[in-house]
């Protein structure tokens, strides 16, 4: 299996994602990116929305604002519920989460095997479980208890010297406001959701939507996580991709059931290995304050299972509190029933930055040719940043001239690049570091100078996967590249 090393390596030395702020000294746990990564992480967004908005009758998009009503927060349940349990070490003053100390103590033993299944401590096999952000939480007291019994050491010092856990929110906290007495506090948004759920009665107007519909919307979310880390996968700023899909409570059950499915069919058209992917289901003490039911599809990551999207029945919960704290009538009417109700809500909610992350774990590859190492991304097509390189096969200003109008030609249909720099082997293996599936090698022939490279006007396809070379005339060029491409 890669490692998160190489793909961070890969990343910095190909542009796909930097540190940030990099000449700085960098900000920790900032991620920039980078040209290639940028267009992936489109591509991976315009998949998505095609998938979930454009291809769906049933499901509009919406792009709310990050800064809302303060009061939207008191009625989500964050500003009381969106906390870490955090507990100084007196030695050395670092400062930790208490549910991520017992959950990696517990991974520790479970990999040096201390546990063998025949212990009879369910304290053993039951650590608390790690609190979710809004959820029902474990009780700060049997966090400590639970440390304090096993002695858990502070993972810098190695002393066992612990503060009382105390509640820290999650939020990232601002002013608005230019004059100092008329300041005040704003957050940023923890999530898109909210977003969706206070616009709920402006897309059903506007639409003049019928139940069952979703809402969906693409954007940024914040939150002073205590321990962010690998690489994007945990950061303080990063990107969602969320629906909320509005039902009849009668519905919820069936609506779970093809959403689940949905999920599943989006991970596998990106080309996601199946078997590193896997449903969880949240029990009861983990479940989120608005939550009955919680299942996650994990991905089985370099330092094992994790959270890629999260499949939540959120019930009515958030519209009637936006109902309760706005004083807003947030019901439906069923125009065929006449009956009036709070509509439930089922969540698809997929993180984009992990999901990036993923996709070029998944798409890692590396092979012996001819003695060399080959280091190669197996995008799909559709999430290639580029889709097509073209080669010309030496600087020589006849050669060149042929291979810009080839890219010309080529450029106005796809994602193209051009670089005549370095050996065309190193070339090759650029754009297998890059992921682009298509090659295309102007030469000698292409130009009528060389018979023995290809007849005149002919340039060769080489393909990223299988390396394989295919001789084609260039009038047929674009007609073939669409063929391969899927376009
Ligand atoms: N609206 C529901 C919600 O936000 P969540 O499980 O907290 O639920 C949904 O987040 C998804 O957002 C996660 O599955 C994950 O992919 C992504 N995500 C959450 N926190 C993140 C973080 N700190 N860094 C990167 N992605 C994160």
């Amino acid at each position: 299996m890669v490692s998160l090393d190489q793909i961070v390596s890969l990343c910095k030395r190909r542009g796909f994602i930097f540190p940030g702020s990099e000449i700085y000294g960098g900000l920790a746990n900032t991620w920039d990116y980078g040209p290639y990564g940028v267009e992936l992480k489109n591509n991976l967004k315009k998949i998505w929305w095609k998938y979930w908005v454009a291809d769906r009758s049933d499901i509009v998009g919406l792009d709310s604002a990050i800064l809302m009503n303060p009061r939207t927060w008191e009625a989500s349940g964050h500003i009381e519920s969106f906390n870490d349990p955090l507990m100084d070490c007196r030695e050395c003053k670092s400062r930790e989460r208490a549910d991520k100390l017992i959950e990696n103590w517990w991974e520790e033993k479970r990999k040096a095997g201390e546990f063998t299944g025949h212990e009879n401590s369910t304290t053993v096999f039951n650590p608390p479980k790690p609190n979710n952000w809004a959820g029902e939480k474990t009780p700060s007291k049997d966090l400590f208890e639970f440390i304090s019994h096993h002695k858990i050491a502070c993972p810098i010092c190695k002393k066992v010297n612990w503060t009382e856990p105390k509640n820290f929110n999650l939020m990232f906290k601002t002013q608005q406001g230019v004059v100092e007495e008329h300041q005040r506090d704003i957050y940023l948004r923890p999530e898109t959701a909210q977003g969706i759920f206070v616009n709920f009665k402006n897309v059903l107007n506007s639409t003049r939507g019928r139940l069952p519909f979703g809402i969906a919307q693409i954007g940024k979310s914040f939150r002073n996580e205590i321990t962010p880390g690998n690489f994007t996968f945990r950061t303080r700023e990063f990107e969602q991709m969320e629906v909320e899909y509005f039902c009849h409570s009668k519905d919820w059950k069936d609506i779970f059931t093809e959403l689940e499915k949905n999920s599943l069919d989006f991970f596998l058209a990106l080309g996601i290995k199946k078997e590193n992917l896997r449903w969880r289901e949240h029990d009861k003490k983990e479940l989120s304050h608005y939550s009955k039911l919680t299942k996650d599809i994990e991905y089985q990551y370099p330092w094992g299972w994790g959270e890629l999207e999260g499949l939540a029945y959120r019930t009515d919960f958030d519209l009637q509190q936006h109902q309760k704290f706005s004083g807003e009538n947030l019901e439906y009417l069923d125009p065929v029933t006449n009956e009036k109700f709070i509509p439930h809500v089922i969540e698809p909610s997929f993180g984009c930055d992990r999901t990036v992350l993923t996709i070029l774990l998944n798409a890692y590859d590396e092979e012996e040719v001819k003695d060399e190492k080959r280091t190669v991304l197996r995008f799909t097509n559709e999430l290639a940043p580029i889709k097509v390189a073209i080669l010309p096969l030496s600087k020589k200003e006849n050669l060149n001239n042929e291979a810009r109008k080839i890219f010309d030609l080529v450029r106005s249909e796809f994602r193209t690049e051009y670089d005549d720099t370095q050996s065309i082997g190193k070339r090759y293996r650029r754009q297998d570091e890059i992921g682009t599936p298509l090659c295309v090698t102007v030469d000698f022939g292409t130009i009528g100078e060389d018979e023995k490279q290809g007849e005149k006007n002919t340039v060769t396809i080489r393909e990223r996967d299988s390396m394989e070379q295919i001789r084609i005339p260039v009038k047929k060029l674009v007609e073939i590249l669409k063929e391969k491409l899927g376009k």
